[in-house]
């Protein structure tokens, strides 16, 4: 198997560190190789290259069989031009992948549950997939930046925008997920005030009724899903988003399971997968051996499960992240009087024994 690796910025590194020697530990375990070509992308990039994703940086991740990613972006390079931003590496490589979907799951488990912000007993056991549609909607569409419009006046725009086609591969991935699961999908919009989620709605509907009679579909507005998400999370199966909504909706999602620390993601097309952890860069932490891994390496059992077929080596690795916070062991954003401080490094280290 072949996997680009794309550390990119601030704590990036770290994580990638520690979740490349679990990987290498499943790899052992279960009896396949890897082979890694680390690649620059993000910050890093922009100052070696003058770009965010340099042509062999895309180049390596066409030609490997999955990429994994750890964050982009950081106050350093908040003044750059917004063309060349870091995170524009990031949007074009998924663009330049095909990765259409975003899988995000978030789960609640019983060793993070009393650190949710919400009441415990109303986030434990919180299980849901939001699956975000990645690759489209306003992060794509035409970005008008700060200019004076005839009448001097200064203004800005950024368009959402839609093709049936491209809600329609994403309802699909969500409605064939929850057969997977509990059954239900939740159709995020705002098809009270916009067009586009007017069409979005209609679209999954359809769907629903054509050719996936079997699957309970509900539809909310973007703000009363960000609200019910608090008042009860457990209500959620399926999350079918559009880009944006899914970008905000995961982020609050996250921190109902504890720390923005913990959630993996996937993101699909019809190539190569890639696979990341939701959070950022952390720049204010990076280099200090204090960031949680466990996201990146969650996101090294999706890769395995996703795309190098090895669901045994990914049940592994999830078991091993388990018996590691049952063993009692945290990094700092998990750590409270009576558990074990341990840093990055060792958090990767002890994930892979457990996995070995
Ligand atoms: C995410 C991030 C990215 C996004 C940024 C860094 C471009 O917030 O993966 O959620 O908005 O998709
Ligand atoms: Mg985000």
């Amino acid at each position: 198997m072949k996997i680009t690796l794309l550390p990119g910025d601030g704590i990036g590194v770290e994580i990638v560190d520690a979740a490349v020697e679990v990987l290498d530990a499943a790899a052992k375990k279960y009896n396949f190789t890897v082979e890694y070509d680390k690649k620059l992308i993000g910050g890093a990039a922009i100052d070696a290259c003058g770009t965010p994703l340099p042509e062999e940086t895309l180049a390596s991740a066409k030609a490997s069989d999955a990429v994994l990613l750890g964050a982009v972006g950081g106050p350093k390079w908040d003044n750059v031009d917004p063309a060349i931003r870091p995170e524009k590496g990031l949007l074009n490589i998924r663009k330049g992948l095909g990765l259409y979907c975003n899988l995000r799951p978030m789960t609640v488990s019983k060793f993070t549950a009393h650190l949710s912000p919400l009441k415990t007993e109303r986030a434990e056991g919180a299980d849901l997939l939001i699956v975000r549609e990645l690759t489209g909607g306003i992060y794509f569409g035409t970005h008008n930046e700060a200019h004076l419009n005839a009448d001097g006046v200064e203004e800005a725009s950024d368009i959402e925008m839609y093709t049936r086609p491209e809600v329609e591969r994403i309802a699909r991935f969500a409605f064939e997920a929850a057969r997977k699961r509990s059954g239900k999908v939740t159709s995020v919009d705002k098809a009270n005030v916009l067009g586009s989620s007017r069409m979005w709605r209609k679209i999954v509907t359809e769907m629903r009724d054509k050719e996936y009679p079997d699957v309970e579909l509900n539809h909310f507005y973007v703000d009363n899903c960000a609200m019910q998400l608090v008042l009860n999370p457990k209500q959620f199966d399926v999350v079918l988003t559009n880009n944006i909504f899914g970008d905000i909706l995961s982020d609050e999602a996250s921190t109902i399971a504890g720390s923005i620390g913990l959630l993996p993601s996937a993101s699909l097309g019809d190539g190569a997968g890639m696979y990341e952890p939701i959070h950022g860069s952390a720049p204010d932490i990076a280099g200090q051996g204090i960031a949680n891994p466990l996201a990146t390496i969650l996101s090294v059992a999706m890769m395995l499960r996703y795309s190098l077929n090895q669901d045994a080596a990914a049940d592994a690795v999830e078991r091993a992240v388990d018996e590691v916070l049952e063993a009692g062991y945290r990094t700092p954003d998990l750590w409270a009087e009576g558990l074990k401080k341990v840093s990055t490094a060792e958090m990767g280290r002890l994930v892979a024994e457990a996995v070995k």
